[in-house]
C-alpha cells in the first residue's frame, strides 16, 4: 500500500486532502496493463478533489501506469464532479445489500433441494483462496447452483461473493435456500452480511431482498486511460 499524501505530490494548500493509490494487480495481469486503483480519496471540495486527482494521474505517468480506477459512493458529488472533470469515465454501477445475521436453532432442510458445504477437494479446485466457505446445492442428483463466503478481517463483516444457478434450475429458488444455509454459517461468524452486485443485475438484486437483504449503498466505478486524461487537461 502507498499513501500519497497531497503535499508530497507538490500541490499545497488542502493539508487534510489525501489518497490511497495501489496496483491493482489481478487486473493489471488478466489484461496485461498497468491498472491502478484510487482505494480512497479525500478532500474538502470539488476543487481539492480535482487536485488530487490530478496528482494521482501524474504520479500514474510516472510510474508506468496506462489506466486508474477509482469506484465511490454516488452520494459523494464533489468527488463524483471532480474524477469527471479530470478526465475519468463512469464504467459501471454496483450497488451493495446488507443483512443482519443471528444464530439459528436449526438449520433449513428441503425434500427436494440437498445445500451442502463444499468438501476439502471440490473447495480447492473450485474456491481456492477465495472463499472461506462454498456451499453447493443439489437437485436431482445433480449440483444446480452456488453461494461463495467470505470473511473480512478488517470490517468484521461477511460477504457472499459469488452466487450462481445453473440456467436450467433457475425459478425453483435454488440460490434462495443455498442463501438461506449460508446465512446459519454466517451467523456462528459475524453479526453483518453483505452482497454487492451490479446495479443492471435485476434478479440478482430481487433475489437478495427476497432473503433479507436492504440495500446499503450504490457506488459507480470510474475509469481514466492516464495519457488520454492527461493530454486533456487544462
Ligand atoms: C440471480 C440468480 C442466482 C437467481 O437464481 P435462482 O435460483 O433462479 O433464484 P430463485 O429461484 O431463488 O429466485 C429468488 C428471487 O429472485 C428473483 N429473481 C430470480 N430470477 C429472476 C429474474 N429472471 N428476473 C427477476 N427476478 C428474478 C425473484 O424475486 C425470485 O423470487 P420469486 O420467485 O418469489 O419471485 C440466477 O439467475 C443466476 O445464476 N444468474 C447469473 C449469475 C448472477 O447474476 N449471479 C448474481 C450476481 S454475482
Amino acid at each position: 500500500m502507498r499513501v500519497v499524501p497531497l503535499q508530497s505530490s507538490g500541490v499545497r494548500g488542502h493539508d487534510n486532502a489525501n489518497v490511497d493509490f495501489v496496483r491493482e494487480s489481478f487486473d493489471s495481469e488478466a489484461f496485461g496493463i498497468e491498472i491502478g486503483r484510487i482505494r480512497a480519496a479525500y478532500a474538502t471540495s470539488a476543487a481539492g478533489y480535482r487536485l488530487l486527482f490530478k496528482s494521482v494521474l501524474q504520479r500514474a505517468r510516472a510510474e508506468h501506469f496506462q489506466q486508474v480506477l477509482r469506484r465511490t459512493r454516488l452520494e459523494n458529488l464533489e468527488e463524483v464532479w471532480a474524477l469527471e472533470a479530470t478526465g475519468f469515465e463512469m464504467m459501471d454501477v454496483v450497488v451493495t445489500f446488507a443483512r443482519s445475521v443471528a444464530p439459528a436453532a436449526a438449520l433449513p432442510v428441503w425434500p427436494d433441494l440437498r445445500v451442502e458445504e463444499a468438501t476439502d477437494e471440490t473447495f480447492e479446485v473450485i474456491a481456492h483462496e477465495r472463499a472461506a466457505a462454498f456451499f453447493v446445492g443439489i437437485m436431482e442428483d445433480r449440483p444446480a447452483g452456488y453461494v461463495t463466503c467470505v470473511l473480512h478481517d478488517h470490517t468484521g463483516e461477511g460477504e457472499i461473493e459469488l452466487v450462481g444457478t445453473l440456467p436450467e434450475f433457475r425459478g425453483r429458488r435454488v440460490a434462495t435456500r443455498i442463501i438461506e444455509r449460508a446465512l446459519p454459517w454466517f451467523a456462528e461468524r459475524c453479526r453483518v452480511v453483505t452482497v454487492r452486485t451490479q446495479a443492471t443485475n435485476i434478479a440478482a438484486a430481487n433475489l437478495y431482498e427476497r432473503v433479507g437483504f436492504t440495500l446499503r449503498c450504490t457506488e459507480a466505478t470510474f475509469r481514466a486511460n492516464v495519457a488520454t486524461a492527461l493530454r486533456a487537461q487544462p
